[in-house]
């Protein structure tokens, strides 16, 4: 114990010495002799007076006994100090979490909530949620029909478009009984060589104004004959090995006749006209995220709605906005390209997000990439170009770091400039991570979900009815 309460304790034995010494003088000289009590009355009273002494004394000690325990012993019972925390573990969020974390009361429009909406909408930062149309909109010179969409199925399906025989597009984008891509971190193509980079879905990228991760494609049309020559995916010599190809099989020649009027040629560019078209009838509108926006206020859990609330207050919405959550979609493209990753981060190392830099020069130390879509992305991991990442809540901490500034503490050396720099930014807390994450589940298909559970067994032999079965689950859902 430290001398102050050596002192404390002092005060107390003096206090219970003299206020004895005091109580037994008043019961000897002054009560007993007023109030003619016998000897035994005497005792009788300075015993009871007495006690009350001591325990003045007692809870003196007590008192210092208690403040001077170690702080933990006694923690629960501290009010503690909000600033004394240390700033890298404070959530930035706690006042808006304390507020939303458990209500949830719809407030429609015509009701008390006008006036917050009509306020929200003055203000510029209003963010208006969409859901995606049920078509998505074709260039004039390629109009989406019944008869192309249906050749470009079969072509996307048909392994003869591949060097070896081995691959189709449908090798590597799922979209029976998968999530639309592969599942793997990079694609593996002819004679088993593996690519650099992911492959994204083809639900929903008939929305996209750039397609490929650097987003060097400007239309599904000019995308499609890419990896038909690519070395590393189908690794066709030629586009006119490719024609060749689909002249040699008879059973085309009708199928071109009906999609592009009789005796029309078979062309590369009509190849992949009708592999675009048949690509912009794979649209998913059926996610719970669709649902709710479209009015059915129960279709979000409370995480989920939580999430929503965090996506737009933290910023995700600055790139991934609009219908396809996408600042690259033919929606409103403002932002297509974006940084990535913007700020310096251990992650960087970890998960080697710089080593490929997408649409900048390679070796410049930051990448370009377009701003892909998030919907279905809860069924499309590994995540990122280089699907480096496979825990969908660390690419939700990676994304609001590196891209947001959520970045925790930590130390940047620039050894080009010999420069220390010490970065001391919020970060996420993990409710706030899963919240995020339970929503981005939410922009996944319902019909994906059920397939991919089914592991495709309902799909894997026919095509042809599998996408118009989502076309009719898409027409019944949307109102
Ligand atoms: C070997 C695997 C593989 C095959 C086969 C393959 N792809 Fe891909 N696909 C990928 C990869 C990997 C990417 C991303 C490449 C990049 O960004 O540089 C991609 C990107 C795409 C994209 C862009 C999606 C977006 O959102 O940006 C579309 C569309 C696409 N492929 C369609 C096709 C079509 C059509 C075929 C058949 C002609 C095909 N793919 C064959 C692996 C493959
Ligand atoms: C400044 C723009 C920007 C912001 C803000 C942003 N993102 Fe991204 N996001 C991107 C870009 C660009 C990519 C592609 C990165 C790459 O090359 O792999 C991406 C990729 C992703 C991916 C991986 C997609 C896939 O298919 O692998 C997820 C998940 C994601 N973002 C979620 C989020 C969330 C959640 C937030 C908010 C915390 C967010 N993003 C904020 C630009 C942004």
């Amino acid at each position: 114990m430290i001398n102050g309460d050596m002192n404390l304790i002092l005060v107390a034995v003096v206090a219970l010495v003299v206020g004895v010494a005091v109580t037994i003088a008043m019961v000897r000289y002054d009560l007993g002799p007023k109030g003619r009590l016998a000897r035994g009355g005497q005792w009788l009273l300075a015993t009871a007076l007495g006690t009350g002494v001591l325990a003045f004394a007692v809870k003196l000690v007590l008192i210092v006994a208690i403040a001077s325990l170690p702080e933990l012993t006694i923690d629960p019972f501290i009010e503690k100090d909000p600033i004394a925390r240390p700033a890298s573990v404070r959530d930035p969020l706690d006042g808006l979490l304390a507020s939303s974390r458990f209500l949830w009361q719809p407030i429609s429009e015509n009701e008390s909530g006008a006036a917050a909406v009509s306020e929200n909408k003055q203000n510029e930062t209003a963010y208006i949620w969409q859901t995606l149309p049920d078509t998505a909109p074709a260039p004039a010179q390629n109009p989406t029909t019944p008869d192309k969409t249906e050749l470009g199925e079969r072509l996307f399906f048909d392994t003869d478009l591949s060097r070896d025989g081995s691959l189709s597009c449908s090798s590597c984008h799922d979209v029976l009984g998968g999530s639309g891509g592969d599942g793997r971190p990079t694609s593996v193509g002819i004679n088993g060589q593996v690519g650099g980079r992911n492959a994204p879905t083809v639900w929903n990228t008939a929305f996209q104004s750039h397609l490929f991760w650097d987003g060097r494609a400007a239309s599904l049309e000019e995308q499609a004959k890419g990896p038909l020559v690519n070395p590393v995916e189908m690794g066709m010599p030629s586009l006119e090995a490719v024609e060749s190809r689909v002249r040699e099989k008879p059973e085309y020649r009708e199928a071109f006749d009906k999609a592009f009027g009789k005796g029309q040629p078979i062309t590369i560019d009509r190849i992949a006209e009708a592999i675009a078209a048949y690509e912009r009838t794979l649209i998913t509108t059926d996610s719970p995220y669709d649902r709710f926006v479209r009015g059915d206020l129960d279709a979000l859990s409370p995480a989920q709605l939580r999430g929503m609330s965090l996506f737009q207050r933290v910023g995700c919405v600055q790139c991934h906005y609009g219908p396809n959550f996408s600042g690259a979609s033919l929606f409103d493209a403002r932002t297509p390209f974006r940084i990535f990753p913007v700020y310096p981060t251990p992650y960087e190392t970890s998960y080697k997000l710089t080593e490929d830099s997408g649409a900048s020069p390679a070796g410049s130390g930051r990448g370009s990439w377009r701003v892909p879509s998030l919907r279905n992305v809860a069924l499309t991991g590994p995540w990122f170009h280089n699907g480096s990442v496979n825990d969908l809540e660390e690419a939700v901490r990676i994304m609001s770091s590196v891209q947001l500034g959520y970045t925790g503490r930590y130390l940047v050396w620039s050894d080009s400039h010999k420069v220390m720099t010490e970065l001391n930014g919020p970060v996420l807390d993990d409710e706030s991570v899963a919240d995020i994450v339970a929503f981005l589940h939410a922009l996944s298909s319902d019909e994906l979900v059920r397939r991919i559970a089914n592991k495709g067994d309902d799909y894997s032999q026919e095509r042809g009815p599998m996408t118009a079965g989502l076309e009719r689950q898409r027409l019944s859902t949307a109102k």
